[in-house]
């Protein structure tokens, strides 16, 4: 018995020292120590012995089984130990300096989107104005015709700052108070775009950030109608996007705008990207400033900049642009 016991143990070692992966390790194991086992059998047998010989195996079995136990563990730390250094190996960036190998950095891709639109509207005779991303109730949402019970609040999720009376100082949460700051510091005529971060209270996902870029436009002259709008976008789009893609708009409804619309564009596949919203400039706004309705018209239009780069070039997962991987960013 005890030389059957020393076979499977020499026998079982040779196996378990030569298995190629955790699988046949695993089922190894199993056809080692499991119920079918040869082990399992001759411990089946036990109560068929007297009982000195039934120490003896029993004692030489215990320690065969531990032996078993002890190896198939030992391997697997082999295993697993050499997947972590695949893994390292495969993760592993050099980051030494090195000055016959320098390379520079660029800008992030969505600064680079943000340049490239601000080239086509001073291209087309705008501006570009900036406001602070901490702001104030009366310039998010107040001069822009959104007074504090309007339904029209739950539009944006917004994160209020603790300072000042409480709900009164914010994160902005879209970049439309910049066009309230340009009406206040400038007589029109105004040809501007307000490029710019923004706050959400929102749970990320694959497509929605929580802090995240728009650029705004806004027009205000004498004269200036619907058509120029429209006219507006669709410059911009072939500009910016090639000059056989088209534009639409679509009828929406923001508060500071009247009529308002949403514009998309169509993407070489034929379907519409939508890209944000437009519309002329609503009187309320233009009186909150100080401007005269009658004497002037203008119209405005916001959008994502991170949705319009990640629709682009087709990121499946809008918050790559903040887990800063260097492989991510070096695509760009
Ligand atoms: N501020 C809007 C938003 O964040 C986007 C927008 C819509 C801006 C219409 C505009 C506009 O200037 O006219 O959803």
């Amino acid at each position: 018995m005890s030389d059957d016991l020393d076979r499977i143990r020499a026998d079982s070692i040779e196996r378990i020292q030569s298995a190629r992966d955790g699988a046949e390790l695993d089922d190894l194991g199993r056809a080692l120590l499991g119920k079918k086992s040869p082990l399992v059998a001759i411990r089946r047998t036990l109560g068929d012995l007297d009982g000195d010989e039934r120490k003896v195996v029993g004692r030489a079995l215990n320690e065969v089984t531990e032996a078993l136990k002890a190896a198939l563990d030992q391997r697997r730390a082999v295993f697993a130990e050499a997947e972590r250094a695949a893994s390292l190996a495969g993760e592993r960036l050099d980051l030494t300096e090195r000055t016959d190998r320098l390379r520079l950095g660029h800008l992030h891709p969505i600064t680079q989107t943000r340049d490239r639109l601000e080239d086509v509207f001073t291209g087309m005779g705008f501006t570009v104005a900036e406001g602070p991303e901490v702001e104030s109730d009366w310039y998010a949402f107040e001069a822009l015709n959104i007074p504090a019970a309007h339904p029209a609040r739950s539009m944006w999720d917004t994160l209020y700052v603790e300072l000042g009376e409480p709900g009164t100082t914010l994160l902005r949460p879209h970049t439309s108070p910049v066009q309230i700051r340009l009406m206040e510091s400038q007589e029109p005529p105004l040809y501007s775009v307000m490029p710019g971060r923004v706050y959400r209270n929102e749970t990320t996902d694959a497509t929605h950030l929580a802090v995240f870029h728009q650029i705004e436009g806004l027009v205000v002259d004498r004269g200036i109608t619907f058509g120029d709008l429209s006219g507006t976008i669709d410059a911009f789009t072939k500009a910016y996007f090639g000059a056989d893609v088209e534009s639409r708009l679509r009828p929406s409804y923001f508060p500071f705008t009247e009529p308002s619309a949403e514009f998309d564009v169509q993407r070489s596949d034929g379907s519409w990207l939508e890209l944000g919203g437009c519309g002329m400039v609503h009187p309320e706004v233009l009186e909150a400033v100080g401007i005269d309705p009658e004497a002037w018209t203008g119209f405005a239009f916001g959008f994502g900049i991170d949705r319009l780069d990640s629709v682009l070039n087709g990121i499946d997962d809008i918050r790559e642009y903040q887990r800063n991987d260097i492989r991510f960013l070096n695509q760009f």
